[in-house]
């Protein structure tokens, strides 16, 4: 398997297209070569290969998995019915998608619908949220995960239109909690450290129907993961998803720091971390060398 890895990181490594995020002026620091693989298995065994134990923050693919735990929470009829599963057609910060949508969420894999998702999370104050969402992300993890500072503020000195968008979920009363404490904690999450190896595992508690490979914590249950699955499906690229669900054929989360996190039901999953970006947001690397994988291991689930 590792000669796999490493056969597609040669294969993609000199790959030039694409641009690394600078509208979060910490994220444009990254170096356009970095490039990691990584896969676990939902047994728990684990491959890597290039920078697959590089940290950098989570950013989107934090959603998928604070949606498994607010639907662990809340159950699968509440959550469907306030924060929706279809797919916008339009950009991960779009405000007409709420628009459009007569000021309800789409689906929380978009920033609205993630916002909207994290207003959900249960306790009493900001501390306890932020506790729980921390200790929930870990877990899914296997260890603690770390915060990087230097990102989270970086963020909230220029995150005005996440703001923007609470503030309009809340002139609609579609978000449960004050909009500037929602869009800090939604910020906070998207700050949360992983690398390649992090996501992959994160991707086989999901595989594994929501029990951690590794620590063997059942973390959300099977009819859980079930339901992120299927919002990552159609949702976890963006509009891109459909192109993606096309080639690669497997329910996928990217996150614009240049991560995507893949998952092959009952068999494990597949984590890139390369930062240059496509137009929708997507890392071309993580695009090409996962839909290889995909072909090459026949994980294609159609
Ligand atoms: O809210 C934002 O804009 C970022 N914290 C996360 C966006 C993101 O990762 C979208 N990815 N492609």
């Amino acid at each position: 398997m590792r000669e796999m890895l490493s056969e597609t990181y040669e294969r993609y490594r000199d790959v030039q297209d694409g641009r690394v995020a600078d509208y979060i002026p910490a994220l444009a620091e990254a170096d356009s070569g970095w490039f990691g693989l990584s896969l676990t298995s939902a047994t728990g065994h684990r491959f890597s290969f290039g920078d697959a134990q590089l940290p950098f923050s989570i950013q989107s693919i934090s959603k998928a998995f604070v949606y498994a735990l607010v639907v662990q929470e809340l159950g699968h009829v509440e959550v469907r019915e306030r924060i929706g599963v279809n797919n916008t057609g339009l950009p991960f910060n779009s405000v007409m998608a709420i628009e459009l949508n007569g000021g309800r969420t789409m689906n929380p894999l978009v920033n609205a619908g993630a916002l909207a998702t994290t207003s959900l999370v249960p306790g009493t104050t900001w501390d306890e949220k932020w506790d729980f969402i921390h200790a929930g992300l870990s877990k899914f993890a296997g260890h603690e995960l770390e915060i990087d500072e230097r990102v989270y503020e970086s963020e909230m000195e220029t995150n005005t239109r996440n703001r923007g968008i609470a503030r309009l979920l809340e002139s609609y009363g579609h978000i449960s909690l004050d909009p500037m404490q929602v869009t800090e904690l939604y910020t906070r999450q998207c700050s949360l450290l992983v690398t390649a190896e992090d996501l992959a595992t994160m991707g086989a508690t999901l595989a594994d129907g929501g029990d951690c490979p590794i620590t063997g914590i059942d973390v959300v249950d099977p009819s859980v993961s079930r339901d992120v699955l299927s919002v990552m499906a159609t949702n976890g690229m963006y509009e891109a998803s459909g192109d993606w669900l096309f080639e690669v054929g497997m329910p996928g989360k990217s996150g614009v720091s240049g991560g995507i996190v893949t998952i092959a039901p009952g068999k494990g999953s597949l984590a890139t971390f390369s930062p240059p970006l496509d137009a929708a947001g997507n890392s071309v690397r993580g695009i090409r060398a996962t839909r290889h994988l995909s072909n090459k291991l026949g994980l294609n689930l159609f």
